[in-house]
C-alpha cells in the first residue's frame, strides 16, 4: 500500500472484477447466519440515496414454505430461460453459459438458506426524475459485494418482480413500497471466481461528446492525434443479425447515405486479407485510397485499413451485436497517425491540434450516422 492509496487497489480491484452471479455454485447446504447478512446489510447502506432519505428495507427470508411460494413464482416467470437454455444448449453460442446457469436457478431458488430482497418506500412516478431504482441500486451492489468478502454469493435477480402483487402478498407488504431486487444468498462452492470478458473501457467512453473516442489514455487530458482519435455512431435495428449483414458487407452501400464516400471496388474476394477501392470526394477534392480487410467474420465484424495495413490512415469497422432478437450495430473508426490529411493538418505549425481533430470528428459522425440510419431503414424495410 502506497502513502498515495488508502486501499490496497489491487485488493479492492479483486473484489470489484470477480463477484460474479452465482448460482450452480451456491452451497445450499451451509447455514447462513444472520450476523452476516446484518453486516452485508450495514455495508450496503453505507451507499448513497436520493436527497439521503434511508428510505431503503431489507426483508430476510429464511422460512421454507415461504421461500417455496416465492420459488414457484420465481419458476413461472423463468419458464423462458428453461427453454433458451434448452435450445442453447451445446451450440457454444456466447449466451449457452448464463442460460444454463440461469435455468439451473429458476430449479433451485427456493433451495438457497436465504433470500434477502431490498426494497424501498415509495412508488414509480414515472417523472423521469432520479428514482427509486437508482436509490437502491448502488447498495444493492454493495451487498453482493460484502457477501463476496465474505466468501458467500449470489445473483442480482428481478424476476420476482413481473408478480409484485403476490409477492406483498406473501411478505405482508404494504402499498407505497418497491421491491427491487432478490439476492439467493449462500455460501459459494470455493471463491476463486474470475474477472471476465468486458467491453474495453477505450471503447465505450467518450470525451466532451459522444462518440468521440480515443484509443489510450491522454497523459495531459488534451485531445492529441498521437493517442489514437475516434468517432463511434450506433444504432439499433429492429431485424435479426443475419438480416444487417448483407447490408453492412455491401462495400457501395454506404455511397448511398454519405456526402463523402462514392464506391469502391473489391479486387478480389470479399472477406479477411483482401483488398478494394475506394473512391471518396470532399469539397472539390476527389481521390482514390487502397483499403486493406483486416478483420472479417461473416454476420459480426468487418474492418478495413486505408492505405498502408501497418501506418493505417484510418481504420474503419462495422460490428453487429446481437441483443435479444434485434441487432445493434456498431459503426467506428480511428483516424491513423500517418497517411491522413487530417493528421497533416492538425501537425502543421501553428495548426490547433484539438480543433482540427474535432472538426473532422464532427463531419465524419455526421456522415456515419447517416450510413447506419440508412442501412437500418433498409434492414427494417426489407
Ligand atoms: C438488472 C439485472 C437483473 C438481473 N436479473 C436476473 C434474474 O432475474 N435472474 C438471474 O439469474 N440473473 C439476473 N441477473 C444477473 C445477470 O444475468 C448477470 O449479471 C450477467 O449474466 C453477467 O454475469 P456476471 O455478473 O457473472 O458477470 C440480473 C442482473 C441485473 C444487473
Amino acid at each position: 500500500m502506497s502513502d498515495e492509496t488508502p486501499f490496497d487497489v489491487a485488493e479492492a480491484d479483486r473484489l470489484l472484477m470477480t463477484t460474479r452471479a452465482v448460482r450452480k455454485r451456491l452451497d445450499f447446504e451451509r447455514d447462513v447466519s444472520d450476523q452476516v447478512i446484518f453486516d452485508c446489510i450495514d455495508a450496503a447502506e453505507q451507499a448513497p440515496s436520493g436527497g439521503n432519505d434511508a428510505s431503503r428495507r431489507w426483508i430476510v427470508v429464511r422460512d421454507q414454505d415461504t421461500k417455496n411460494k416465492l420459488g414457484e413464482i420465481y419458476r413461472e416467470s423463468g419458464q423462458f430461460m428453461n427453454r433458451v437454455a434448452e435450445r442453447l444448449d451445446g451450440t457454444g453460442h456466447d449466451k449457452e453459459q448464463v442460460f444454463s446457469s440461469s435455468a439451473y436457478l429458476v430449479e433451485n431458488f427456493a433451495k438457497a438458506p436465504v433470500l434477502v430482497i431490498a426494497a424501498i418506500w415509495g412508488l414509480h412516478d414515472n417523472s423521469g426524475r432520479p428514482g427509486l431504482f437508482d436509490s437502491v441500486v448502488p447498495s444493492a451492489w454493495s451487498f453482493n459485494l460484502a457477501l463476496r468478502a465474505r466468501g458467500l454469493g449470489s445473483a442480482y435477480t428481478t424476476m420476482l418482480n413481473a408478480n409484485v402483487d403476490q409477492l406483498a402478498e406473501i411478505l405482508g407488504i404494504p402499498d407505497g413500497v418497491t421491491t427491487v431486487v432478490t439476492f439467493p444468498v449462500a455460501y459459494t462452492k470455493g471463491t476463486d471466481f474470475k474477472a471476465v470478458a468486458r467491453q474495453p473501457a477505450a471503447d465505450i467512453t467518450y470525451f466532451d461528446q459522444w462518440g468521440f473516442r480515443r484509443q489510450r489514455a491522454s497523459a495531459d487530458g488534451s485531445t492529441r492525434v498521437a493517442d489514437g482519435q475516434g468517432v463511434v455512431v450506433e444504432i439499433d435495428v429492429d431485424t435479426r443479425p443475419r438480416d444487417v449483414w448483407p447490408l453492412v458487407a455491401d462495400i457501395n452501400l454506404p455511397a448511398e447515405f454519405s456526402s463523402e464516400f462514392m464506391g469502391a471496388e473489391w479486387q478480389g474476394d470479399p472477406g479477411h486479407g483482401s483488398t478494394f477501392v475506394g473512391k471518396n470526394k470532399l469539397g472539390d477534392r476527389e481521390w482514390e485510397v487502397e483499403c486493406h480487410v483486416t478483420d472479417y467474420e461473416e454476420g459480426k465484424t468487418f474492418e478495413w485499413s486505408t492505405t498502408d495495413p501497418a501506418e493505417p490512415g484510418a481504420v474503419w469497422r462495422f460490428d453487429i451485436g446481437e441483443i435479444g432478437v434485434k441487432t445493434r450495430l456498431r459503426f467506428s473508426m480511428l483516424i491513423g497517425q500517418t497517411n491522413n490529411g487530417t493528421v497533416t493538418r492538425a501537425l502543421a505549425d501553428g495548426a490547433d491540434e484539438e480543433s482540427v481533430l474535432n472538426g473532422r470528428r464532427q463531419m465524419l459522425k455526421d456522415n456515419m450516422q447517416a450510413t447506419v440510419e440508412g442501412i437500418k431503414a433498409k434492414a427494417e424495410a426489407d
